[in-house]
This record gives structure tokens, sequence and C-alpha cells, in this order.
């Protein structure tokens, strides 16, 4: 079905189409028919994964940045992800960074953006997410901070997006890594990321002690990490008691690209990863002696990048630009051939 819609959507604006599909998936969360048509459309079998304390009904999820207004998700689930991760969601509301800021690399089976986190703010989607979750979807909360926040005071964005987010999300995941937020990435350096996963988990003892609930936290961390910077980061993870990371986000890096808009200002993602966050999902895996669960994303256009990520070590795997370029079959074909 996707063969026939993509032409159609490659000839929007890449935003347009993003918006435009977003639109049919909200509509689909709230018409039970169609939820029911979407499901049969795309059967997925059960192959479930316990990661963090939570159990997957397979372990396929839709990285963050889909959804970043949890608009689609109750759509999106009818795909038969596994989890949902929504968000970036920033405490306030705001514009993001001026349009164009999405763009396509059909050469390089890739997309630059540089979004800027735009969003309507944790209030609205708190109301999205408020009510019952389908049966079985794990659904993750992911936190940033405002744009006008100093960094000095980005924890503060970081523990009110977890007040609001904990009783309604089944994971919270710490986006310190996005290119596109001035000074966000600075956040991963030792010093900075020891003192905020500090305060976070301090505040989360208390927190899920009255909402009688486990809260596990994830960091997702920047694919442009040098040797000693990864070293140091998992020394902090370990040591503050986080639950995994998610690796990764998109990249600054510009390797061996064929289109003409692959100077574009922004984060690069899809198949110029695939090698590159593999590596990289090994390395953790290997360092941290599998004490860190590792949830890998980044170039997974196809059935046999996800079964490499598992093979790799990780517990889960997402994906966002092989949606874009093969459709929503992906999910299925993966978890069919991860049997
Ligand atoms: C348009 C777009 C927007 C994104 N927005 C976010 C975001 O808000 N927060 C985040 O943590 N990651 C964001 N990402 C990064 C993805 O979640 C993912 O880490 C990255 O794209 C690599 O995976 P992929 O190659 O499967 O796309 C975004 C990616 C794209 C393409």
């Amino acid at each position: 079905m996707y063969t026939g819609l993509r032409p159609f959507l490659f000839r929007l604006e890449p935003e347009q189409a993003h918006a435009f599909t977003l639109s049919l998936l909200r509509l689909v969360g709230v018409l039970p028919p169609l939820q029911t048509l979407v499901r049969l459309l795309y059967p997925v079998e059960q192959r479930p994964v316990l990661a963090f304390g939570l159990n997957f009904f397979n372990p396929v999820g839709l990285a963050a940045g889909y959804d970043k207004d949890g608009l689609g998700w109750r759509g999106l689930a009818c795909l038969g992800f596994g989890h949902i991760e929504v968000g970036t969601v920033t405490p306030r509301p705001q514009a993001g960074n001026p349009h164009p800021r999405l763009f396509r690399l059909p050469e390089d089976r890739a997309l630059i953006n540089r979004m800027g986190f735009p969003g309507r703010g944790a209030d609205f989607v708190a109301r999205r997410l408020a009510g019952k979750h389908p049966p079985g979807l794990v659904v993750g909360v992911n936190l940033g901070k405002n744009k006008d926040t100093p960094l000095e005071s980005a924890a503060d964005d970081y523990l009110s997006g977890m007040q609001v987010f904990a009783p309604l999300a089944d994971y919270l995941a710490i986006n310190v890594s996005s290119p596109n937020t001035v000074g966000l990435r600075r956040l991963q350096e030792r010093d900075a990321l020891q003192h905020l996963l500090q305060v976070l988990v301090q505040e989360r003892e208390p927190l899920s002690k009255r909402l009688a609930k486990p809260i596990p936290l994830l960091v997702k961390i920047a694919p442009d990490l040098t040797d000693g910077d990864l070293d140091d980061l998992l020394l902090v993870a370990l040591d503050t008691g986080i639950d995994g990371l998610i690796v990764a986000n998109t990249t600054i890096q510009r390797e061996r690209l064929r289109s003409s808009l692959a100077l574009e200002i922004g984060g690069l993602s899809g198949a110029p990863l695939t090698q590159h966050c593999l590596e990289l999902t090994r390395q953790i895996v290997a360092r941290s002696q599998g004490k860190l669960p590792v949830v890998s994303v980044g170039g997974i256009m196809s059935p046999a990048d996800a079964k490499a990520r598992l093979d790799a070590g990780a517990v889960l795997v997402q994906i966002y630009t092989g949606l874009v370029f093969s459709g929503p079959g992906l999910v299925r074909q993966i978890v069919h051939a991860i049997a």
C-alpha cells in the first residue's frame, strides 16, 4: 500500500508530508473501525521482551520526533509497534526553527532535520496521553529543555517534565543529544550529566513511591561522542543508576553523501548511520559489560539491520527514517525476521 502512497508523499514538502501522515494516523487513533482495519492490514506477531522492568510485546519501537505532541500515537500503535516514544516534549510551547527545517535525501536514504523542538508544550501533550492506553503498548516520553532555558537551569526543565509525565508514561527518555538546540549536547559532558542525572534519580524515588510504580529513566545520546566522552558517559550512567541508554540521536557528521542537500545544517538520520550505530551499540554493550540495556536506533532501514542490532546486544530497536523510506510494513517485517 505504501508503494502507492510514497510518490504522492515525496512530492510534498517533507514537513507537509509528515503533517499529512500524522493527521491520517490521528484519525485512525480516534475511529475504532479504522483501528481494526489498520491492525488487520498490519498484523504483527508477538515477540515478548522484558527490558528495564517493562514487558514489551515486541522489540520494535517508534523513535522520538515522529509524534512530538502525542497526536498520532494511538493510530501508530495499530501498525504493530511494541513501544512508542512521544516527544521530544519541552515544558513550555515553542515554535522551533524557521522553515524549511526538514530535508529528504533520497539518494542517500536519509533525512536532515533542524526542527529545534517545535511543540505545544508539556500540558498539551499530557492531555493527549491521558486516558486508557492500548493494552500491552509501552509508551515512553522523551523530555527536552526549552530553547530559552539557560543550560545551568536545564535540570529544572527535565524535572518538570518528569513530574508531569511520570504518571502518564511507562518510561522517560532524557534527551541530551539533539544537535538543534544550542548547547544541549554539552549536558552529556561528565560533570553536567552527573549533576542532571543525580537530580532526576533523587526526585524519582519519592515520585515512584507516590505513584506506586517504577519510572525507568533512559538517556538518549549522540552518535558523535569521542571514545573518552563515551567512557565518561558510561561511568556516570552506571554510577547514577539510570536504567538504560538510547543509542543514538542524529549525527552532525557528513560523510560520503551524494545528495545536493547534504550540507544543510542539522541532524542527519537514516542509512548513513547504519554501520556507525551498529558499532556504537556493540561497543557500549561491551564496555558496560551488559549492565546498561541499550535501545539501538539510527539507520535501521531493513529487517537485517534490526536483527544485527539485537545480535549486537541491544534489547530493543527503534525506527524513524526507515519508516519514511520503507513504510509502515517495516515494523511487521522486522518482527517477523527476528523469530
Ligand atoms: C525529523 C526528525 C525529528 C526528530 N526529532 C527528535 C526529537 O524530537 N527527539 C529525539 O530524541 N530524537 C529526534 N529525532 C531522532 C530520531 O529519534 C532518531 O534518533 C534518529 O533519527 C536516528 O534514527 P533513524 O535513522 O531511524 O531515523 C528526530 C529525527 C528526525 C528525522
